[in-house]
């Protein structure tokens, strides 16, 4: 009865109390509300919005569904980033190593990939052993001992968010704005977090192409409720980040990364967000300082040896740092060039994302199984001159019909006109309880 009332009192614009969601969050991970129902609900909220509220009571409800990490004995800072989603988002398999080696705990809990977007926790697949299935034991184990845990969502953690999140999915209900920033900070708050940095993706390849600073502003809002500060960079995701798109291609290139050879675009990002966390976490008040010290340790070698050390501890093997050709790789690989002279006027993320699926290295559905080692690596970046035959991208295939499937891909992603419209600053905006910062604007 308690679902039908508040389905119906959500369709004719009323509102749902804290007690009544927790109730809500409670029956559905224990299965005593049919998904029907739920998913009534869910449309019901999705047309008729949540107030702040609403969002934070539904966050509370999903974080309290399950089992949450507690780390607060371990006296030290707890600091996550979470990213809303891209096209060659490496970013995470750096920072981690990178902010541990700092002194920073860094409880990192990411998903796979779905849609033409690609999950962390695929990405570490490829390294040899690295496994990401840890108990919330095992977890706070490692984070006591190298200030680190790469895992994946233990199926304790916010079960009630997990099943909405799947039935959304499957209901045309993903895209609001308060279920999306419900949904994320459940997990994160689950995380036992003193702060949270959010990498807000805005542009073409972005999951909210336009509603960035929204949705930023709602999980800051929630962040604040609980205890958690949070902080929020929108970057680019017109183009994607870096240059290697794919599983093994990736990490890869985060190894590279943390080697001092990564991709300008990618360290800049790595640095921008680090630098908020080294920040929230009371390790410096000052923004020069911290990009000297994460500087500091990839020149140094420590960054990438702390790698080491978190690999080893879950089970991978660490030689890969030194010598990434342990990753899978693709049995075909071919040069991709221009058809033209011109400006490279678009490289459009979401077309790489699905050229990455036909190649079969990401999913159409959470069972498909994936290929680690296809992808491409582009080197052509947006406003580039190139002359016709100048090579644009290398195609990671595992066949022959796979090379022709990325040709395919690329010819639609990659552009070549006679003018380019410049593309979107990398880093543009920054925003606090504050307010928002324009750093740079387009
Ligand atoms: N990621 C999540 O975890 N939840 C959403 O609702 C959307 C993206």
């Amino acid at each position: 009865m308690l679902a039908l009332r508040l389905i119906e009192r959500k369709r004719d614009g009323g509102r749902i109390d804290a007690g009544e969601w927790r109730a809500l969050a409670n029956a559905y991970a224990a299965g005593h509300i049919p998904d029907y129902q739920m998913a009534a609900l869910l449309m019901a909220c999705f047309l008729r919005g949540l107030d702040r509220a609403e969002t934070n009571a539904l966050t509370d409800a999903m974080l309290r569904s399950g089992e949450t990490l507690d780390l607060s004995e371990l006296g030290r800072p707890r600091i996550d980033k979470h990213s809303t989603g891209g096209v060659g988002d490496k970013v995470s398999i750096v920072l981690a190593p990178l902010i541990a080696s700092l002194g920073v705990a860094v409880p990192m809990m990411s998903g796979r990939g779905l849609g033409h977007t690609g999950g962390t926790l695929d990405k570490l697949d490829s390294i040899p052993g690295f496994d990401t299935h840890l108990s919330l034991d095992t977890a706070k184990q490692l984070i006591g001992t190298l200030n680190a845990a790469l895992m994946g969502q233990t199926s304790t953690i916010a079960p009630a968010d997990r099943k909405m999140y799947a039935l959304r999915d499957a209901t045309g209900t993903v895209e609001s704005i308060p279920l999306i920033a419900a949904s994320i900070m459940s997990k994160k708050l689950a995380e036992g977090l003193t702060g949270l940095v959010l990498d807000v993706k805005r542009g073409s390849g972005a999951f909210l192409p336009t509603m960035g600073i929204e949705l930023a502003q709602m999980m800051i809002e929630i962040g604040a409720d609980h205890d958690c500060p949070v902080v929020a960079l929108l970057t680019a995701m017109d183009r994607p980040l870096g240059r290697a798109c794919g599983n093994a291609l990736e990490v890869e290139e985060a190894i590279l990364a943390l080697r001092g050879e990564g991709p300008p675009d990618l360290m800049r990002v790595t640095y921008a967000l680090g630098a908020e966390m080294l920040v929230l976490a009371g390790v410096t008040r000052d923004y020069d300082d911290a990009h000297r010290q994460m500087e500091r340790q990839i020149g140094t070698g420590h960054a990438a040896e702390h790698f080491q050390r978190i690999i080893e501890a879950q089970g991978g093997n660490p030689a890969v740092v030194d010598d990434p050709a342990i990753l899978p790789q693709a049995a075909e690989v071919e040069l991709f060039s221009a058809p033209r002279r011109g400006f490279v006027s678009r490289v459009e993320p979401r077309a790489i994302g699905r050229g990455i699926i036909a190649l079969g290295g990401g999913r159409t559905t959470m069972e498909d199984r994936i290929d680690l080692s296809v992808g491409f690596v582009i080197t052509a970046r947006p406003g580039d001159w190139v002359e016709q035959g100048e090579p644009l991208a290398t195609i990671f295939a595992k066949d022959r019909p796979g090379v022709e499937q990325g040709r395919a891909a690329l010819r639609t992603a990659i552009l070549i006109a006679d003018e380019a419209d410049p593309p979107l600053p990398l880093v543009s905006h920054r925003v606090t309880a504050a307010g928002v910062e324009v750093l740079e604007s387009a």
